[in-house]
């Protein structure tokens, strides 16, 4: 990452040099000047006839605060040197440079006035305040600005909604950047490109400024979309990993992935995540892009551009339900209980199979509902939870091959849990037609069920409150399941 690099400033020693001519400089002219009074009124009463106006010694009292007060000038930068450079850095602490300023402001001002009151003490100072209204009214305008963004300057110091170091952004215009200084004057911003705004204390106190202060914990939105058949649940699980390994990404927050909305074409999202430096938002969003793009890559996943899809439908219907036969047929082959089944028989089941997808967390089968059919677990992962003194259980967690809901298949009676996805999960559906044909070519089928029914009857006997019956064994559970299916006992 290129660190961009402040515009360069003179250096201390610079500084310091330009400071000790000035004050040689300054000290010289009060000298030279001072030796040679006398000649210089000489010369302005020889000049300026017998009734000048102004007289010499105004002229000469003139010219000679004008040098006191560059003195004093030079004299207030030392000190506020010494005082909030020094003094204040030994305690480490950064005086604002508005305090500096007021400080500079005050003292000159102080200085000044001591040398007009020592240089005319026939003038009085209050009263030409008090009672030139021209002087006041000129003055008024002329500071009125000054003024403004003084006092505007002081209340950002007394309310502090930011700091140096903080990124804000001010106004209609939305000049955004990170807090170099706040002055007497302005705060200076400087931009992500580098350059540094200015904006008028007066202006800032009238607009709204968006303060993202460098101690907080700020967070930030990137958006992506992808196409309408990439499934949510995995593009969510991708994203959210991609994004948790970028670099300025804080730990403390996990970054949250969510759809914003269904569009055209396109299912849109959001990643909100949380920034350790916010001043670093831009590198870290086009990082987050760019692992979103690696991560999509990796995870077979699709960005939507604008498209028109035209879908043709060719296939028969049965076709189009079983979609890739063949997966469907060795995943049934594999469930332990159609294991004895023929090629042709699977087959059958297969094409008779209905495949559903549930997003995680979603209940596939709900304790206490009618149901007339079975689910083979294609893809994922599901928990079976019975009701424990009000609240729920996890008897067992089932994985891609077993089997769910043959209790109320076989039985006729309500289903007897809950089943919901863990992860997202892709089920076969078997209706009581399908599994009827299968019992009446394989008798010997129904026996197998009743075992592992009549166990899964145990287990979920020992862990409810509304115990089922363990009367239920598997004979009887055999010949109540013929007897449901019409089949020769
Ligand atoms: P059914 O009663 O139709 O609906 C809930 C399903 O949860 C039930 O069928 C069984 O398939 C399943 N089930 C209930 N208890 C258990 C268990 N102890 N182990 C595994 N599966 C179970």
């Amino acid at each position: 990452m290129i660190k961009l690099a402040p515009v360069s400033r003179p250096r201390f020693t610079n500084k310091l040099a330009l400071f000790l001519a000035a004050t040689t400089a300054a000290l010289l002219a009060i000298y030279l000047f001072w030796s040679f009074e006398s000649s210089v009124r000489a010369l302005l009463e020889q000049r300026m006839g017998a009734d000048p106006s102004p007289s010499p010694d105004t002229i000469i009292g003139i010219v000679k605060l004008i040098l006191i007060g560059i003195l004093a000038y030079l004299f207030v930068r030392a000190l506020n040197f010494l005082f909030f450079g020094l003094a204040f850095r030994l305690k480490r602490i950064d005086a604002p440079t508005l305090i500096r300023n007021i400080f500079t402001i005050v003292a000159f001002t102080i200085l000044f006035l001591i040398a007009f009151t020592f240089l005319f003490p026939g003038i009085n100072l209050g009263a030409l305040f008090t009672t030139s209204a021209i002087f006041g009214v000129i003055l008024g305008l002329a500071l009125q600005d000054t003024l403004g963004n003084f006092f505007a300057g002081i209340s950002l110091q007394a309310d502090r909604p930011f700091q140096v170091g903080d990124v804000i952004t001010v106004g209609a215009e939305r000049h955004q950047g990170v807090v170099e200084e706040i002055s007497w004057r302005a705060i200076k911003i400087r931009t992500f490109t580098n350059h540094v705004v200015l904006i008028a204390n007066s202006n800032a106190a009238r607009e709204p400024i968006e303060v993202c202060p460098r101690e907080n914990l700020n967070a930030r939105l990137v958006l992506f979309n992808t196409l309408y058949s990439d499934s949510p649940a995995k593009t969510i699980h991708v994203v959210r990993e991609a994004v948790r390994e970028a670099e300025n990404v804080s730990t403390k927050v996990p970054p949250i992935v969510r759809i914003r909305n269904f569009s055209d074409s396109s299912v849109d999202y959001e990643v909100k995540y949380w920034l350790e430096d916010y001043a670093k938002f831009n590198d870290t969003d086009a990082l987050i892009r760019q692992r979103i793009w690696y991560a999509f890559r990796r995870a077979g996943l699709n960005f939507a551009y604008p498209t028109r899809t035209l879908f043709v439908e060719r296939r028969s219907a049965a076709a189009h339900r079983d979609g890739d036969g063949g997966a469907l047929v060795e995943r049934l082959s594999a469930v332990d209980i159609f294991a004895p089944l023929s090629v042709e028989e699977t087959g059958m089941l297969a094409q008779a199979a209905v495949r559903h997808v549930f997003a995680p967390g979603e209940v596939v089968i709900r304790a206490g509902d009618p149901g007339s059919s079975m689910f083979v677990v294609h893809n994922g992962r599901v928990k079976v939870q019975v009701n424990e003194n009000g609240r729920p259980r996890t008897v067992a967690t089932l994985n891609e091959g077993d089997f769910f809901g043959e209790m109320a298949l076989f039985t006729g009676e309500p289903r007897t849990a809950n089943v919901v996805a863990l992860e997202e999960t892709e089920v076969l559906e078997i209706g009581f037609a399908a599994m009827k044909r299968v019992f009446d070519t394989n008798p010997d089928l129904v026996e197998s069920l009743s075992f592992i029914m009549a166990e899964r009857r145990q287990g979920l006997t020992a862990q409810t409150d509304s115990s089922t019956p363990s009367s239920d064994s598997s004979g009887s559970l055999l010949s109540s399941i013929k007897r449901f299916f019409g089949l020769s006992q």
